[in-house]
C-alpha cells in the first residue's frame, strides 16, 4: 500500500520544505492537483511548479490534471518531470491517443473519473494505463467529505482489473483519513492520496506519516 500526501493542502510558500518533509517521512509519492479554474473553480499550479518539485524531491511525482483540454498539456507535464500523468476522463478528447502519448513521451499514463461518472466508462481503457484513480470527493478542493459510494468503485475496478490481469495501480483521492484509509485499502487500493490528513495534522506531517503507516500496517 502507497502512500501519496497532496500538497494542496500544503503551504504554497513552503512546497520545497513540504515535498522534503513526506519524502523524510517515507512517503512513497507526491500528489500534485494542477487546476486550471475552469475544469473545476479552484485554481493551483502549472508544469513550472512540477519542474520545480522535480528538483526538490527524488518521490515520484503523481501529476492530477484537474483542467480543461487535458490532451494539448500532456507534453508539458511529461517534459517538467512528472512519473505519472494523470487525465479526467470527462476532460479528455482523444482518451486512447492521450494515454498513448503519455507513455510514448516517457511517462506513466492515468486516467481517473468524477464521482458522478460511472466505473463502465473507463473500463474498455484498462489495457492502456498505468494507473486508474478513483475520485473519492468533488475534485477542486482539500478538505471534503470521503463520498462512501467510491468504495463500490473501488471493488468493481478492482475486480475489472483482476480479471483482465492488468497490474495497474488502482489510486483513490479525495477525504482519506486515519478512520477509513484501512477500508479503503481493503476495497482493492494500491495507492492513497491524502492532503488534509497529512499536511493539517497539528502533530505534524512526519507523525501524520507515521500514523497512516500503523493504520495501513505499513513498513516497521
Ligand atoms: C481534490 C484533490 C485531492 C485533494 C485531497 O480535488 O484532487 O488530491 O488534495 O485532499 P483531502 O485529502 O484533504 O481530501
Ligand atoms: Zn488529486
Amino acid at each position: 500500500m502507497k502512500l501519496a500526501p497532496s500538497i494542496l493542502s500544503a503551504d504554497f510558500a513552503h512546497l520545497g520544505d513540504a515535498v522534503q518533509a513526506v519524502e523524510r517521512a517515507g512517503a512513497d509519492w507526491v500528489h500534485v492537483d494542477v487546476m486550471d479554474g475552469h475544469f473545476v473553480p479552484n485554481l493551483t499550479f502549472g508544469p513550472k511548479m512540477v519542474a520545480d518539485l522535480h528538483k526538490a524531491t527524488a518521490l515520484p511525482l503523481d501529476v492530477h490534471l484537474m483542467i480543461e483540454r487535458p490532451d494539448d498539456w500532456v507534453d508539458r507535464y511529461v517534459e517538467a518531470g512528472a512519473t505519472y500523468v494523470v487525465v479526467h476522463i470527462e476532460a479528455v478528447k482523444d482518451v486512447r491517443g492521450t494515454l498513448a502519448r503519455i507513455r510514448k513521451r516517457g511517462a506513466r499514463a492515468g486516467l481517473t473519473l468524477n464521482p458522478e461518472t460511472p466505473v463502465d466508462a473507463v473500463i474498455p481503457f484498462l489495457s492502456d494505463i498505468d494507473l486508474l484513480l478513483v475520485m473519492s470527493v468533488h475534485p477542486g478542493f482539500g478538505g471534503q467529505k470521503f463520498i462512501e459510494s467510491a468504495l463500490d468503485k473501488v471493488r468493481l475496478v478492482r475486480r475489472a482489473l483482476d480479471e483482465r490481469k492488468v497490474s495497474a495501480e488502482l489510486e483513490v483521492d479525495g477525504g482519506i483519513k486515519l478512520d477509513n484509509a484501512a477500508r479503503v485499502a481493503e476495497a482493492g487500493a494500491s495507492v492513497l492520496v491524502a492532503g488534509s490528513a497529512v499536511f493539517e495534522d497539528p502533530e505534524g506531517v512526519e507523525a501524520a506519516i507515521a500514523k497512516f503507516d500503523r493504520v495501513l500496517g505499513r513498513g516497521a
